[in-house]
């Protein structure tokens, strides 16, 4: 019998294998324009099939949805859900700064979460009820307790859909720093930023208009690390919205104040 993290650890280092061995030849991958400066390449292509090949190979009944194949048909109620490469617009600037996302949900629940960065050689896991851990030693997020001061990672809205309604994030952005912060950071791999404040080093992250694929894994992370997570409103929608709010417990409330101003629905 296999446990399922354990598949889900080697899944991802399989995945970050095939990312270093194309940022080892950048020059001369294909990329594709998905839309307006949204980009894939082959890499983020051949890691999913990785990915894929191997929790099939573990588990051939489970459901699986990836961000570059979609799903795949299983019969039980668990689905793994793949972000091959999160941050592939750094991954293709030669920025080192990218991720393997890779989630467990049973009946739509998080229950398993890697996020893997390949170089770095950080592997972020939990699962649910049993904490969250880098490289194999516990983690937890940030003690501070209120956002005041604090370090926090956000998402800035760059093409399509998510420039709509730009003047709610600018907004979001000034309420934020009037909070007088130790800086707000824009690092391009939302799976990373979880995961960061999961490791407290970040006291917390927000961002909109998220794939489930980005946050899935990471959302786990941050609970698991005792963490809060939520929609933008404070509310529990987060997964299906992809709108995400994550904090230690001390500074959640003070930023769910802030960015439920700005974000109504
Ligand atoms: C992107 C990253 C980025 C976030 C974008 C995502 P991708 O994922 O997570 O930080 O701001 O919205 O689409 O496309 O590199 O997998
Ligand atoms: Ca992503
Ligand atoms: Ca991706």
């Amino acid at each position: 019998m296999h446990n399922i993290l354990e598949v889900a650890k080697q899944a991802a280092r399989i995945g970050g294998e095939v990312i270093q061995e194309g940022a080892g030849r950048r020059d001369s991958l294909d990329i594709e324009q998905k839309s307006l400066h949204d980009y894939v390449s082959e890499v983020d292509r051949n890691s999913e099939h990785a990915i894929k090949s191997h929790i099939l190979s573990a588990f051939p009944t489970h459901k699986i949805v990836g961000e570059e194949y979609g799903e795949h048909a299983g019969l039980e109620n668990i689905k793994w859900v793949i972000d091959p490469l999160d941050g592939t617009t750094n991954f293709l600037r030669g920025i080192p700064h990218y991720a393997v996302s890779i989630a467990v949900l049973r009946d739509g629940v998080p229950e398993y979460a890697v996020v893997f960065d390949p170089v770095k050689d950080e592997m972020f896991c939990a699962s649910h009820g049993g904490g969250a851990l880098l490289n194999d030693v516990p983690i937890g997020v940030s003690d501070l307790a209120s956002s005041r001061g604090g370090l926090f990672a956000t998402g800035v809205p760059f093409s399509g859909d998510n420039l709509t309604n730009i003047d709610r994030f600018t907004s979001t952005m000034v309420a934020i720093l009037e909070q007088h912060t130790s800086g707000i950071r824009r690092l391009g791999s939302a799976a990373l930023d979880l995961a960061y404040v999961a490791a407290g080093r970040y006291d917390g992250y927000w961002e909109a208009n998220l794939k489930l694929w980005d946050i899935a894994a990471g959302v786990l992370l941050v609970t698991e690390a005792g963490g809060v997570v939520s929609d933008l409103r404070g509310n529990q929608d987060h997964l299906i919205s992809g709108d995400v709010l994550a904090a230690g417990a001390g500074v959640h409330p003070d930023m769910a104040r802030l960015t439920s101003r700005f974000y109504k629905g």
